[in-house]
């Protein structure tokens, strides 16, 4: 599919079109940095790039780190299979993202951001650079940003080789160092070590623009959508079996079945929340919540329609997660390529009972043994289309004596 055919089926109306550009980075800069935290954690925003931290809480430990310089860095890796929602706000509204990346490092106290570009979206580093550059001019970003004394911060737009595991934030620090791009060990979390083993937060696209948001419209308009734990909006990417996939703003709490009406996908037999790493709902949990409370995402929705083999679905994730792995550590670099030898074997009728079994097994330890959230999550689909379409799946297996 070219760019062009993906951004036709965009569905416009974010509430991004409702931001001037400039409020919310004017109504920051009129508070303290401990005020703009503290902001920041009472609208509960939790962030979009998937693992739902709490980002006041990440910017408090920044900016409680003594050591000098600090970095902000965006993480517009997304390398999530079905996600493209921050590829739309990189085009349409990147100076709610950079506003959102000023905001934090007067917060934080950083004098450098940087944006991760993922390699794919090479042809967006020009575009961002011109309005870095335009923000400089109008004295938003440099030396004494808005005529503020010492408040002196600028941005670099890097790119990514096209790995998914740079997405990881540690992976993408080394990455951005120039180094072959491997998660690292953790602790020291980013806050404390991270770019140039320098205090640096990490926050997703999007996470950033709703900062923005926030401090232009408020944080009462903020919490009154969501849930209480998941709060405000969420940019969504469908794809898949429905008849209206792209972009969509939904409040934290929709049900699977709300989302499924709103994209022309009420028949799907299932569908995978959260990319290639997340859950695989089954139609008899479509009233199950997004949110973080309930099925999290970090945006994307793959709709699986009625005539889909599961084990063909559950066969594409794993290959993807064998491709990606960074090979670093034994759990996920031989466990990936155990569960999609073990999906073959199903699908050619020769896994038995017992040994679909002890594939259960391995998921478990992939989950607590592997050094990252790569492996840590590669097994989610697997194990959730096994609990949910056991029927389908066990027709394939060979009873064990
Ligand atoms: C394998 C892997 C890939 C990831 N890819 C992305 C990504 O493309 N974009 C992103 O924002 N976060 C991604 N993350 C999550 C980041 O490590 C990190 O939690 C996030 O950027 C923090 O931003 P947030 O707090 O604003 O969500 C990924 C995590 C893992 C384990
Ligand atoms: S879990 Fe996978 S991707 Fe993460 S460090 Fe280990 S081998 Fe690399």
């Amino acid at each position: 599919m070219t760019v062009e055919t993906i951004i036709e089926t965009r569905v416009r109306g974010l509430t991004f079109d409702s931001v001037t550009a400039g409020e919310g980075l004017k109504n920051a800069l009129e508070m303290s940095r401990g005020a703009i935290i503290d902001l920041v954690r009472d609208s509960r925003l939790k962030g979009r790039g998937g693992a739902g931290f709490p980002t006041g809480m990440k910017w408090d430990f920044a900016a409680a780190e003594k050591r000098e310089p600090k970095y902000l860095i965006c993480n517009a890796d997304e390398g999530e299979p079905g996600t493209y929602k921050d590829r739309v706000i990189l085009t349409d509204y990147p100076e709610l993202v950079i506003e959102g990346m000023t905001i934090g490092a007067r917060a934080i106290g950083a004098s450098l951001g940087l944006i991760y570009l993922r390699a794919e979206y090479a042809y967006l580093k020009h575009h961002l650079e011109e309005v870095v550059e335009a923000r400089r001019k109008a004295g938003l970003l440099g030396k004494g940003i808005a005529g503020i004394d010492g408040f002196d911060f600028d941005i670099v737009v890097g790119l990514g080789a096209g790995a998914y595991v740079c997405g990881e934030e540690t992976a993408l620090i080394e990455s951005l160092e120039g180094f072959r791009g491997e998660p690292r060990n953790r602790p020291p979390f980013p806050v404390v070590s991270g770019f140039l083993h320098r205090p640096s937060v990490v926050n997703n696209v999007e996470t950033l623009a709703w900062v923005a948001c926030i401090f232009a419209k408020g944080v009462d308009w903020f919490k009154s959508s969501g849930t209480a734990t998941s709060t405000g909006r969420k940019l969504f990417s469908v794809s898949g079996d429905c008849a209206r996939p792209g972009v969509y703003e939904f409040p934290f709490g929709i049900t699977v079945a709300e989302l499924l009406e709103e994209v022309g996908g009420e028949d799907a037999k299932a569908v995978q929340v959260g990319g290639a790493s997340g859950r695989c709902v089954p139609r008899s949990a479509f009233s199950r919540r997004i949110a973080f409370e309930d099925v999290p995402t970090g945006g994307s929705i793959i709709v699986i329609g009625p005539g889909r083999d599961m084990l063909e679905v559950a066969h594409n994730l794993l290959e993807f997660f064998v491709d990606e792995s960074c090979g670093q550590c034994t759990p996920c670099r031989l466990g990936n390529g155990k569960l999609l030898e073990g999906v073959d074997m199903l699908m050619e009728g020769t896994c038995t009972t017992d040994y679909l079994h002890d594939l259960r097994a391995l998921c478990n330890t992939m989950q607590v043994a592997s050094k990252c959230g790569l492996g840590q999550t590669s097994s989610v689909a697997f194990t959730s289309i096994i609990e949910s379409f056991g029927d389908e799946i066990m027709g394939h297996a060979k009873r064990s004596r």
